[in-house]
């Protein structure tokens, strides 16, 4: 059992028990009877430590656990019955309460785990190696989102912040992947932001990542803007792109293969690969390009993409998570990404089984497509608004399982 099931098995034992209550004893049987384990395997000794005293690893590995949900304010103990634990009031019982240090499992599948709560409470405690972070964080925008956003001049530091107990869980062929916005203007300037150069910099100098890539993801129904330098003053034309980063830990180890990712040849690419490809000889740049009979006519089993991704931000997810919000009473998002970003990058970056996160979960389109791919996933979101009707999306996955206070909970409509 790894430690992604053992945290949602005990949280889910809490927040399954009558009162949230437990004493250790029943939580043992709890977490046995939810992960399936024979409860004489629970029991079983080992020596341990130098010591060498019989004792149980499965039980001191939950009880280990059960000190990381203390300490991330998810369980307390009872006043005065010794042993016996229960949910914190924030973390299950009065979940109307949408304070920003909550940390609680939200809901969970066999593969993944949803935390409502501040990523930089969350990710330190991981203990497990993370093969890809995939993650848009708050743009530095002038005009705020509902969900607040940093300026630009404390944004390099934020989202270095933000990625720093990351990169201590990231596996050595690991990458971290960012989709930020490369549309912030200089006050009262048709001129951009260098944040995104800034930003860079920063993720290699300080945080010791190399970059691997500048995708362009290309979203031709952008809607027009920048309104003030492009429709209005005309010194500037209308945007259609957003810069993807991708970052490995060590390039020549990194977990990447594209033929992961391969898309089907063009009708004139199959075509010439039919024919058994060029029928010419022929030379271009100087000697750098030659085209002799028969290139290009292998067979293959796709064609490479390129690093400018064609991706319209319409999703049919993003619209279930609107109609959802709004059934429950929540504010619906103002800026999900499609699910196609992070289908891509996790194919691409990830095999089955392995693990990847979202920190600024938002939508939880992160989630969702690790899901569909067979990956594990931790997503965090810190607004109650975005992570509850979230929950909807998940329910027809193995293994799916809803805190019963966060169940219950809507919003004020
Ligand atoms: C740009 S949105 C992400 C959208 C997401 N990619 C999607 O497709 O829905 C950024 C999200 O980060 C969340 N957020 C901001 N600070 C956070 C924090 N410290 N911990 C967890 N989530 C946070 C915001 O509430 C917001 O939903």
């Amino acid at each position: 059992m790894n430690q992604l099931d053992l945290f949602s098995h005990i949280t889910g034992a809490y927040a399954s028990a009558s009162d949230g209550e437990l004493t250790n004893d029943a939580l043992y049987r709890a977490v046995a009877d939810r992960a399936g384990i024979d409860i004489g395997a629970m029991n079983a000794t080992v020596p341990i430590g130098k010591a060498r005293t019989q004792r149980s690893p499965i039980k001191r590995a939950v009880r280990w656990y059960q000190q990381d949900l203390r300490a991330m304010g998810v369980i307390e103990k009872v006043p005065d019955a010794r042993g016996v634990w229960r949910l914190t009031e924030e973390a299950g019982r009065k979940l109307k309460r949408s304070q920003s240090s909550v940390k609680m499992v939200a809901f969970s599948t066999k593969l993944g785990v949803a935390i409502w709560g501040s990523n930089q409470d969350v990710y330190p405690h991981l203990g497990q190696p993370i093969m890809l972070a995939l993650t848009s964080p708050p743009y530095p925008l002038r005009c705020a989102r509902a969900y607040g956003n940093v300026n630009e001049q404390e944004y390099v530091d934020f989202v270095v912040r933000s990625l720093e107990p990351i990169v201590k869980n990231l596996a050595p062929e690991g990458s971290i992947v960012l989709n930020v916005s490369q549309d912030i203007f200089m006050s009262r300037s048709p001129a951009r932001s260098t944040y995104n150069e800034r930003l860079v910099l920063a993720i290699c100098d300080r945080l010791g990542l190399h970059l691997m890539d500048r995708f362009v993801w290309h979203n031709a129904s952008k809607p027009p803007g920048p309104i003030q330098w492009a429709s209005k003053e005309r010194v500037q034309v209308n945007v259609a792109y957003e810069p993807v980063y991708w970052f490995a830990a060590d390039p020549l180890r990194v977990n990447a293969d594209n033929r992961r990712v391969l898309q089907p040849h063009s009708a004139r690419h199959a075509a010439l690969i039919a024919r058994g490809g060029e029928q010419r000889q022929a030379v271009f740049g100087d000697g750098a390009y030659r085209i002799n009979p028969g290139s290009f006519g292998n067979p293959t089993a796709g064609a490479i993409p390129r690093n400018v991704l064609a991706f319209g931000h319409q999703c049919a997810d993003s619209a279930a998570h609107r109609r959802r919000a709004r059934d429950l009473g929540f504010a619906t998002h103002g800026a999900p990404f499609p699910h196609s970003i992070p289908n891509f990058f996790i194919r691409f970056l990830t095999e089955v089984g392995q693990l990847v996160v979202d920190m600024f979960g938002g939508t939880l389109k992160t989630g969702l497509a690790a899901e569909r791919l067979g990956r594990r996933w931790m997503v965090t979101e810190n607004i109650l608004d975005y992570i509850r009707p979230s929950a909807e999306l998940f329910r027809q996955f193995p293994g799916f399982e809803i805190n019963p206070g966060f169940e219950e909970v809507r919003g004020a409509g």
